[in-house]
């Protein structure tokens, strides 16, 4: 009777389960994304219809939710901003007391120890909410938005930032943000390249959340086909070659044969977007009682380390502080 497999034997008791548990989500590992807006007052908390659970947060605001935060263990946060004005070269972006700036500044006065991880990009500041400077035909200019991307980024760093990250998808601005900062003398501060970032539908409530949705047209012509996972291996390697001290795939949970391919085939940190509409999926089924929230969350952030993420921005880090 020794003629089978008894994978049951490892499964008899929760201690038995623990024992063997391949996979652990930690609070290190998350990475928790805040809205900072200038468009109200300071004590702002503005709930994004979309989001349910998500804010735009006026400064004191943001303070305050921070500071609750880090109260329940958390290690890392990212920033959007959304400006007063917008522009079509998205100035508000690399202004030295831009929203995203002063963020930065206040942060780190008062939590220095926690990770700030800036979003650089320029949909969020320019009026036609593309992500690059616009040609009189509607095309995306690479090379004009490369120095706007390397000023926001220095811009960031100067306020304080510990890592910025790139999420333009731009060719070549990894490298043109490495020597704006270096130049700077700030070669030990650290760039997360959004390496790997398709177009995706899955964006939809983060620009509501951002106020950031193109006017005319789309991103596909600087974010990935969702079809493609060699050109993946070409963007990673492109980043890797930059200069880029992490990697991300963006989305997360539809991408994880994404992810497990940049793990197997890259040495750098990896991280994953868990990205709005993955979120607001997760908190809508558990609205209308068709999912288990707590259960759910875990699972799916479980699934995205176990396909090779180091790290996950999620919209869940509160959430998840809150239970572990
Ligand atoms: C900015 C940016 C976007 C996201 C992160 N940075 C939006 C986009 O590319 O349209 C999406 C994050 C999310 O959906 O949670 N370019």
């Amino acid at each position: 009777m020794h003629d089978f497999h008894r994978g049951r034997r490892l499964r008899r008791t929760p201690a038995m389960r623990d024992l063997v548990r391949e996979t652990v989500l930690r609070r290190e590992d998350l990475i928790m994304p805040y809205f900072v807006a200038e468009t109200g007052p300071q004590d702002m908390i503005k709930p994004i219809g979309s989001m349910p659970g998500q804010n735009q947060l006026g400064m004191k605001a943001l303070l305050e939710r921070v500071s609750r935060a880090v109260d329940s263990g958390l290690k890392s946060c990212i920033l959007f901003g959304i400006p007063k004005e917008k522009d079509p070269l998205g100035s508000p972006g690399y202004a030295e007391d831009g929203v995203v700036q002063r963020a930065v500044r206040e942060l780190k006065k008062k939590f220095p120890a926690l990770v700030v991880v800036t979003d650089v990009c320029l949909c969020e500041y320019t009026s036609h909410g593309h992500c690059g400077v616009l040609a009189q035909d509607g095309q995306v200019l690479n090379d004009p938005t490369l120095e706007l991307l390397a000023r926001t980024a220095l811009s960031h760093v100067q306020a304080g930032a510990d890592i910025v990250a790139p999420s333009d998808m731009m060719d070549g601005r990894v490298a043109a943000i490495r020597t704006a900062l270096d130049e700077s003398g700030y070669e030990s501060t650290a760039i997360m390249s959004y390496a790997v970032k398709y177009a995706s539908a899955f964006y939809g409530p983060f620009r509501d959340a951002a106020e950031s949705a193109p006017k005319a047209g789309d991103r596909k012509s600087y974010q990935m086909d969702p079809a493609n996972w060699r050109e993946a291996l070409r963007e990673a390697a492109a980043d890797v070659a930059e200069g880029a001290d992490f990697l991300m795939v963006k989305p997360a949970g539809p991408y994880l044969d994404i992810l497990r391919l940049v793990r197997d085939t890259f040495d750098l940190p990896l991280a994953a977007y868990q990205v709005s509409g993955e979120y607001s999926m997760i908190k809508a089924g558990a609205q209308l009682g068709w999912l288990d929230h707590d259960a759910v969350m875990l699972e799916s952030l479980l699934a995205i380390k176990r396909a090779g993420a180091d790290l996950i921005l999620t919209y869940f880090t509160e959430d998840v502080l809150e239970r572990l």
